[in-house]
């Protein structure tokens, strides 16, 4: 099978030294880019800036903005069978970057910011995605609920949701503590090492792509 994966922060340049971006460390992505390809499944790993390793094997697109990840998606989505967004994609952007560094002159500086694409939300329409789809919700109260939205919202296959208000899960740590959402129930997973779960989720996504095949 051929599975795509988003991975890591976006970052937004502000001009060319300067950028926002998220607390997120890739190290979900990645370990499960690694479990699909342990599978012996095709990864083509699309991932914005980590200090991670690349998995070997996996094919890997880097990318820096989230209309780069969004592009780099748009061209690959129909080729692959299951496509799982773990990244952490800015949700806004900057209006206007500079060419030139901004000068630390004024005493206060107002940033415009626009929405970029939710690449998640576009992957069945308007990318016509018909595979398995997963998505990833951080959430930090009432995590179920928001989560199930997001589901039907996004037209998820799976949500992965977790409680990132907790200490040592979640962005930027190497334990995670998550719950899965199919349209039919709900499982919660213990908390336990990214890489670990990688494992469990890559079994858990692969069941539920073959289930939905037959
Ligand atoms: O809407 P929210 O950011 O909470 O949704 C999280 C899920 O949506 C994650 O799977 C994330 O990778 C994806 N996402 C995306 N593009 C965005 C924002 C979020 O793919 N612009």
């Amino acid at each position: 099978m051929k599975i795509l994966i988003t991975a890591g922060p976006t970052r937004e340049a502000i001009d060319p030294v300067r950028f926002i971006s998220n607390r997120s460390s890739g190290r979900m992505g990645y370990a499960l880019a690694a479990a699909f390809l342990r599978r012996e499944d095709q990864v083509l790993l699309i991932s914005g800036p980590t200090t991670i390793d690349i998995p070997d094997h996996a094919d890997f697109i880097p990318v820096e903005s989230a209309d780069d990840m969004y592009r780099a998606v748009e061209k690959a989505i129909n080729d692959c069978d299951i496509a799982i967004f773990c990244a952490a994609v800015a949700d806004y952007t900057i209006a206007q970057p500079e060419p030139q560094k901004i000068k630390k002159d004024a005493e206060t500086f107002t940033l415009q910011l626009t929405k970029t694409k939710d690449i998640l939300g576009s992957a069945r329409d308007p990318l016509n995605f018909s595979g398995t789809l997963v998505g990833f919700a951080a959430e930090t109260q009432d995590v179920e609920l928001y989560a199930k939205s997001k589901r039907s919202k996004k037209k998820c296959d799976l949500i992965i949701a977790n409680d990132v208000s907790r200490e040592g899960t979640g962005f930027d740590s190497t334990e995670n503590e998550v719950l899965i959402i199919s349209e039919f129930e709900t499982i919660k997973l213990p908390r336990q090492s990214k890489e670990n779960l990688g494992h469990i989720l890559a079994e858990i996504i692969a069941d539920y792509h073959r289930a939905r095949q037959e």
